[in-house]
This record gives C-alpha cells, sequence and structure tokens, in this order.
C-alpha cells in the first residue's frame, strides 16, 4: 500500500495525537489533545497518509533555541511525535520523515536537532547522539543532610497562576548557566505547571523569589513502620549555590515522604557534593538528550573552546550529504569554528558521534576505545576533547 508523505492539515491534528499516544499504548481525552494541540506547530507535523486516508506515520518539530557552551544560542528543531502505525513499521516510513525534518530543519537555518529517543538505537543512524546524559538521583529522607554554612532561605509555595508569572524568568535564567538548555517556549508553560487530572497527585510549586524553584508531588505510600511516601521532583531550577541548598532542603524534607526522586538531573548535580553524607545518594544513568547536528558552521561557529588547536575531522553523514566530508576544526583564544579542506584526516567520525561529543558531555577519547570513530594521528581524539570541553556538564532537563 503506498504511503503519501505531506504536512498534516489542521483537520488531521487529532489523527496524529491519536496515533502517537496509540503506539506508546495510550489513548488521548480531550484534555490531553487540547494540551498536545496547544504545543503543536501545525507546519512542521508531516503525515504519512495511507491510501484510504488514515494518518499511520508522523514526525514533528518545535522551533527551539538551544543554548551552547559560552552562552551563544542557535536554533534548534525539537524532533516530537515520533510514531508509525504497528502495521506499517519496518517499511522505511521514519527514515523518511527524518529525512525530511532534517531537510526543514536545515532550510530553517537551524544549527542543530534534538530529541528524546524512546529507544536508543533508533536514531542514530538518523546522525543523532547521546550528548546530554543525565541521572536520577534517590536520597532517603535519613540521609539527605546538607553541609549549608548559615541559615537556608524559606521557600514560598505558589498556585499555578502565580507560578506563570515567576517561573518562566527563572527557568530561563538556569538553563543560560549550562551548555544544551533548551528554552521552554511561552506557550509551553500552562500545561507545563497544570499536568492533566489522573497524571498522579497534585503539582506542589515551590519558590525561592529570583533565585529558583522546584516543583514536585507527593505520592503518599503507608507502611506497617509508618509514612513512606515519595517526593518525585518535576523540575528544579536554582541560580547559585545557597538557592540550591535551599531548595533541595525543601524536597528532601516533606513530611510523610521517606524519599526523594529527581529524574533527569545533570550528570554534576551540586546536590550530589553537598550531601554531609556522601555517597549516600544513588545516582543512576536517566535518559541523554540526543543531539544532531543540522549546520557544521554554524554549531561550531557558534561555541567557544576550551584550548587553541586544529583538527581534521572526515564526517560521514547519509542524511545531510552537504554536511559528510572533510572539515578543519580550529580555535584561537576561545573562538573557532570549521571550513572546508581537502587535508588529510586526524579523526573519521558518523554524524552520531559528531553530535554526540559536540557539547562537551561526552569524551570523544571514550567513543575511540569503544571501537566508534578512527584515529589517524596520535592523540587527535584527546585534542578534540581539549577543545570541546566545558565548564559544566550540559544538560537539558524537560520532556518534549
Ligand atoms: C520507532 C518507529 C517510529 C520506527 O518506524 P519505522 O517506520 O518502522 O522505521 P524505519 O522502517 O524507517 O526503520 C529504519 C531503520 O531503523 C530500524 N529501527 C526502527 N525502529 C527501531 C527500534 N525501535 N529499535 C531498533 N531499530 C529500529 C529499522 O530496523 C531500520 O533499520 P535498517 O535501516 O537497518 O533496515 C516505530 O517503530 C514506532 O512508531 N515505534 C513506537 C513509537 C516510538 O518509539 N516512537 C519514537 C519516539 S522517540
Amino acid at each position: 500500500m503506498t504511503v503519501e508523505l505531506r504536512p498534516a492539515a489542521p483537520d488531521e491534528l487529532e489523527a496524529v495525537v491519536r496515533l502517537f499516544r496509540a503506539t506508546f499504548g495510550g489513548a488521548p481525552n480531550a484534555d490531553d489533545l487540547e494540551r498536545v494541540t496547544q504545543r503543536t506547530e501545525l507546519e512542521r507535523t508531516l503525515v504519512g497518509v495511507d491510501s484510504r486516508g488514515g494518518v499511520v506515520a508522523t514526525a514533528g518539530a518545535y522551533s527551539f533555541r538551544m543554548h551552547l557552551p559560552g552562552g551563544a544560542e542557535v536554533g534548534c528543531a525539537g524532533v516530537c511525535h515520533v510514531a508509525v502505525r504497528a502495521d506499517h513499521r519496518r517499511r522505511g516510513l521514519l527514515t523518511a520523515l527524518m529525512a525530511e525534518q532534517l531537510r526543514a530543519a536545515r532550510e530553517r537555518g537551524e544549527a542543530i536537532a534534538a530529541l528524546w529517543a524512546s529507544e536508543a538505537p533508533i536514531y542514530g543512524r538518523f546522525g543523532f547522539g547521546p550528548a546530554a546524559p543525565t541521572v536520577e538521583i534517590t536520597l532517603a529522607r535519613t540521609h539527605a543532610g546538607l553541609r549549608i554554612d548559615g541559615p537556608v532561605a524559606e521557600v514560598e509555595l505558589l498556585d499555578t497562576a502565580e507560578a506563570q508569572r515567576v517561573l518562566p524568568e527563572l527557568h530561563t535564567a538556569v538553563t543560560r548557566q549550562r551548555p544544551g538548555g533548551i528554552h521552554r517556549p511561552a506557550h509551553f508553560w500552562p500545561s507545563t505547571l497544570a499536568p492533566l487530572p489522573g497524571e498522579g497527585p497534585p503539582q506542589q510549586i515551590a519558590v525561592l523569589p529570583g533565585r529558583g524553584y522546584v516543583t514536585y508531588r507527593l505520592e503518599p505510600e503507608w507502611s506497617a513502620a509508618g509514612p513512606a511516601g515519595t517526593v518525585r521532583v518535576h523540575e528544579l531550577m536554582a541560580t547559585g549555590p545557597a538557592a540550591t541548598a535551599a531548595l533541595w532542603r525543601f524536597a528532601t524534607d516533606v513530611d510523610l515522604a521517606g524519599r526523594t526522586v529527581a529524574g533527569r538531573r545533570p550528570v554534576d548535580d551540586p546536590l550530589l557534593a553537598m550531601l554531609v553524607d556522601e555517597g549516600r545518594a544513588q545516582a543512576t544513568g536517566d535518559w541523554p538528550l540526543q543531539v544532531r547536528l543540522v549546520d557544521l558552521v554554524d554549531a561550531f561557529g557558534s561555541r567557544v573552546y576550551a584550548a587553541d588547536d586544529r583538527l581534521v575531522l572526515e564526517v560521514g553523514d547519509r542524511q545531510l550529504p552537504d554536511q559528510a566530508g572533510r572539515w578543519a576544526l580550529h580555535s584561537s583564544h576561545g573562538s573557532g569554528g570549521v571550513s572546508r579542506t581537502d587535508e588529510a584526516a586526524d579523526l573519521s567520525l558518523g554524524a552520531d558521534v559528531l553530535g554526540t561529543v559536540f557539547l562537551g558531555g561526552v569524551r570523544t577519547t571514550q567513543l575511540l576505545a569503544a571501537g566508534r570513530l578512527r584515529q589517524h594521528r596520535e592523540g587527535a581524539a584527546a585534542r578534540l576533547d581539549r577543545m570541546l570541553a566545558t565548564e559544566v556538564a550540559p544538560w537539558h532537563g524537560f520532556m518534549f
């Protein structure tokens, strides 16, 4: 059966959401449909339609801005709503949709694409790599004491309307502190702050005015030994050490809770170095943000560098062939970029490996040791790592 790929029509949006939810084993209700519709950019939503007019495949994108090492922001296609109906899978529909999404991102002048992968093996073939690893931190209340000098600031609980006024500015400020951070568009906030009924206990919003906030839920649990609830942190954004301490202290000392769990945290979350009882927090691997370079000149020209050097990279890229081939990566006094060259390569690597190391959060030497790239000159991978190193680990926390 032939499938036509094209931009979605307005009246196909509901079918897009239904297909996406169905491939994840669910079904949207009216609230969910409204929420997704509110966020979706119709002109960036592609559909595959069968001969009966049914939507059997879809992939969308959000027009995000990503924060790069050094502070510049570039256009970032946030790939979303990827789904192919079970009876049409493994016939190349996702491959065709990704080719079109990447082509469109390039045409729009975006430097980067990013996504959360439901299953890690899917997206490497399309040039994406896990560039910003995260951890899930679990901390028992009994071991949550923090090293804090002086009094700890008090947080205030806000209702949704107040939070809507206060949180976006704080989110922007903290996002700017980390490479890889994606700014949350204004139209995402209402659904972020007011999760749907049925998504668990109500969300609490605690703010430290001007300095940070934490959103969380208390999941109650009762054992024979007493209350043993879980505080599930949705988002904790702190502008500095004092705010970090105050917000974590609040989130780890909620009455009737036995533990606090915070997912998709940066691998160098300051909390881990703030505990009196160091080593008691469990930090396990969580979802990494997957990154793909769409425009090498823009991406490499927009970030800063930690070391002066020059290396020739031979890049393999099947989806964006104009990005493939040999590039000289050069840096001097912090700034740098890439330009075309015919010189012999120091390193040969695929677009997925380049996307993985670009933000400085994963070492090229580790990928070299894993056989993921070829090194033609001794020490070239380590030199690339020194150029791309960042002061803090790249991090992006919210799902899209
Ligand atoms: C993931 C999904 C979109 C793939 O769509 P598809 O049309 O079957 O993909 P394609 O036919 O274009 O496959 C391209 C390649 O990716 C591989 N691939 C696709 N899905 C894969 C998966 N889940 N795990 C490993 N490999 C996968 C295919 O085997 C194929 O490999 P090949 O090129 O070596 O033959 C589809 O299976 C799906 O809807 N899954 C459930 C929802 C989901 O996980 N969405 C992704 C959200 S991030």
